[in-house]
């Protein structure tokens, strides 16, 4: 899981140990603590029967990414880091849409070639915003045109973006 240490990453990480899964979840590296919402789940990793494991990574670097999909070889993953703050979007434009556009790109990509070298089933979960189809009329699914507005076409728009555009050449992924 990407974005664990994020409001919604933290009760997705409650929700899937309570249903038994193993959790791996990406923490980006801050010079504050930048935990505590998932302060209450972190278990010594060398425990007996550990379930959440916590992996430094950015979704900046396409490298360790790549790496840890390799180490973990997950079964189900949960892309929810982003520059989520729609206004801060205005003050950093170029890191918002490399961590949150560009970032699922390169999670994407890692997975690809996890699953073509390995012949594994990956699902793929994009975290997303309902605001991306803007005023198209209710109910919206996966087929209604993207129709965001401004603030969101360089934030939360991004992640989901990428992921729709890419399922042609990435059909071994579960989208
Ligand atoms: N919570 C909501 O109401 C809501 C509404 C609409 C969309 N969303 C989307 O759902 C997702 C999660 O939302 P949230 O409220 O938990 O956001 P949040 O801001 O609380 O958490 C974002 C997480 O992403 C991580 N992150 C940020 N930049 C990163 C980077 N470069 N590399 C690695 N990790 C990075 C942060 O450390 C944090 O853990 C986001 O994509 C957000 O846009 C949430």
């Amino acid at each position: 899981m990407t974005g664990a240490t994020g409001q919604d990453g933290s009760y997705l990480i409650e929700l899937l140990l309570a249903k038994g899964y193993e959790v791996h979840g990406i923490i980006r590296r801050a010079s504050l603590f930048n935990t505590e919402r998932i302060d209450h789940v972190y278990q010594d990793p060398h425990e007996t029967g550990a379930r959440f494991f916590g992996h430094y990574g950015d979704m900046t670097d396409g490298s360790v990414l790549a790496r840890l999909v390799e180490e973990i070889k997950p079964d189900e993953v949960y892309n929810l880091a982003a520059q989520s703050h729609v206004r801060v979007s205005f003050d950093l434009p170029d890191y918002t849409a490399d961590t949150t556009a560009m970032g699922a790109l390169r999670l994407l990509d890692a997975l690809r070639d996890h699953v073509q070298r390995t012949a594994r089933e990956v699902r793929y979960y994009q975290a997303g915003s309902s605001e991306m189809f803007g005023a198209a009329p209710a109910p919206q699914d996966e087929s209604t045109p993207f129709y965001p507005p401004q603030s969101l076409r360089r934030g939360q728009g991004g992640g989901p973006l990428v992921w729709r555009e890419l399922p042609r050449i990435l059909w071994p992924v579960h989208l």
